[in-house]
């Protein structure tokens, strides 16, 4: 067991949809610690360097529009830090599986998540895949000031 940090970005379709508050209430449920919180517009080179490990895959562009949020005009991203023991493994399994189809019904994403029509994922949350993930992405979203000390 080791305390790490992890980061949490309710996106675009979850602002819109006014999910905040549950999400935020699932993570608090497991007792993990909110370290920082802000409201982000995410310009195109934010976008470009979180999402950088999937450049050049067939969804890449959609979801570097996606983010910024094009497609509905929401471009606000609520981003958090939650810290605790094993947080991104914890948070994994709160948010569930990419695919909403085939994330657990109890999780952030099979509760909320959607294939549209034409097939895209529209998944509410992101969550670090990993505790290098994490650290590289903590770095991009906030500045060490913004980050509660516990
Ligand atoms: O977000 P997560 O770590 O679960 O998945 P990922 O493989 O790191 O992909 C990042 C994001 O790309 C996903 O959350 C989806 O929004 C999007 N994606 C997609 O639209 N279509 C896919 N086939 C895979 C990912
Ligand atoms: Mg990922």
């Amino acid at each position: 067991m080791t305390n790490e940090q992890t980061l949490i970005l309710i996106k675009p379709d979850g602002m819109k949809r006014g999910l905040m508050g549950e999400v935020m209430m699932a993570f608090e449920s497991a007792k993990l610690k909110l370290v920082a919180a802000k409201v982000v517009k995410v310009e195109e080179s934010l976008a470009k360097r979180h999402y950088a490990m999937h450049e050049g895959k067939p969804f890449y562009e959609r979801l570097i529009n996606f983010i910024q949020g094009k497609k509905y005009g929401e471009n606000r991203i609520l981003a958090l830090i939650y810290e605790g023991e094993d947080a991104v493994k914890v948070s994994r399994a709160i948010v569930g599986a990419t695919d909403p189809e085939k994330a657990e019904p109890w999780t952030i994403r099979g509760k909320y998540g959607r294939r549209t029509t034409d097939g895209e994922i529209e998944n509410v949350v992101h969550a670090s895949g990993t505790p290098m993930e994490a650290k590289n992405e903590i770095s991009l979203w906030f500045k060490n000031d913004e980050i509660w000390k516990i």
